[in-house]
């Protein structure tokens, strides 16, 4: 069940605060709608809100073609689409990429071009994706030899992207390769993404997972009943850092009291090499009503104070190896992603 497709000019989305109860697809004819998708997080996990802002400025070009103000108007859709979110820089990544193509057209360029260059980029961008998480699932599976459980968190899977997913990709590869027999979920507060959806869609999968609450993955090490964690990134710095959902930085605390490994499974559309470390990350905060709620029932008293950042940073002191579409990388990751960096300019 594809999380995105692009179908006769329309953008389709799956509607991810409806699972694991309702399986809908909200139709985006217009770019204000993915805008909101991406808020309300309809359409979530790093690099999937980046394939939908790409579809999202082909939608608010095709909207303004015939307008004398096209060129304005174009930038005010990608202005809109950048903040949606502030954290997971694919989206910044993805949105940069649409505008390079838009910028290699000006004021004499026939719009109907320009909109179809935006179009075929869009559609690479979600291809290339989907390539990229085999490649992330190939070089990840390969560091599983015997057959272990693992622990993930959050959704990074393929509701999180246009493919098979990041963490859930190597996850996936690795069961098909007989090297994971069970996977442990956390559930994920305060929205959950563990249990309605990586836990969703490893069911989907027959692949063994068992759910806990975030509290438990601590016990759960202890117990020896995990032994690697692997989850997705929103952000990794030129140092290593990683931030990911809210969450994370507790799980690789816990591993590493356990002795046990903490890989990250990212495209290098994941990685901001204008960043110097995870400091600079800015961190999404939401409602509060995501904490002092739950299922719409209010948990907490009227009045209380609510802290709710969406995501955290994980130190690379922290992090055993990051799996990217170009291989693993190894501490210490400042020289492992000047490297990285080297080879995608191909130098
Ligand atoms: O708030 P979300 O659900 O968009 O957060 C998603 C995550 O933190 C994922 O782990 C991350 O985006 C990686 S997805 C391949």
């Amino acid at each position: 069940m594809p999380s995105i497709q692009w179908k006769d000019n329309y953008l389709f989305l799956l509607n991810q605060t409806l699972l694991p109860n309702q399986v809908q697809y909200i139709e985006c004819h217009d770019y204000r709608i993915v805008a909101e998708a991406i808020k309300r997080l309809e359409v979530r996990g790093a690099p999937a809100i980046g394939v939908a802002a790409a579809f999202g400025i082909v939608l608010g070009a095709r909207e303004f073609s015939n307008s004398q103000y096209f060129w304005t108007s174009l930038l005010k859709v990608a202005e809109e689409l950048g903040q949606t979110r502030p954290t997971a820089v694919n989206l910044f990544w993805a949105i940069e990429r649409m505008m390079a193509v838009a910028s290699r057209y000006d004021q004499n360029s026939e719009i109907v071009d320009v909109v179809s260059a935006l179009e075929q980029e869009a559609v690479a961008i979600a291809d290339e994706d989907v390539a990229i998480n085999s490649k992330i699932a190939h070089y990840g599976a390969e560091l599983f030899t015997t057959p272990v459980s693992v622990l993930t968190h959050c959704n990074a899977g393929a509701l999180a992207t246009a493919g098979v997913g990041t963490a859930l990709g190597v996850i996936r590869q690795a069961f098909d390769d007989g090297n994971i027999t069970k996977v442990f979920a956390d559930e994920t507060r305060p929205l959950l993404q563990g249990a309605r959806l990586t836990a969703w869609e490893l069911v989907q999968d027959h692949i063994p997972v068992t759910l806990i609450t975030d509290n438990m993955a601590g016990w759960v090490m202890k117990k020896n009943m995990v032994q690697a964690v692997i989850v997705g990134a929103d952000r990794i710095t030129l140092n290593g850092d990683v931030a990911n959902k809210i969450g994370t930085y507790s799980v690789a605390v816990l591993a590493k009291e356990h002795n046990i490994p903490f890989y990250v499974a990212a495209p290098v559309s994941t990685f901001d090499f204008t960043m110097e470390s995870g400091f600079d990350i800015p961190i999404e905060e939401r409602d509060a009503s995501e904490v002092a709620h739950f299922a719409g029932m209010r948990t907490a008293p009227e009045g209380v104070d609510v802290f709710n950042p969406a995501f955290d940073v994980t130190p690379n002191s922290l992090v055993t190896g990051i799996i990217t579409e170009y291989g693993v990388l190894r501490g210490p990751y400042r020289e492992a992603i000047t490297e990285l960096q080297q080879k995608i300019k191909g130098v």
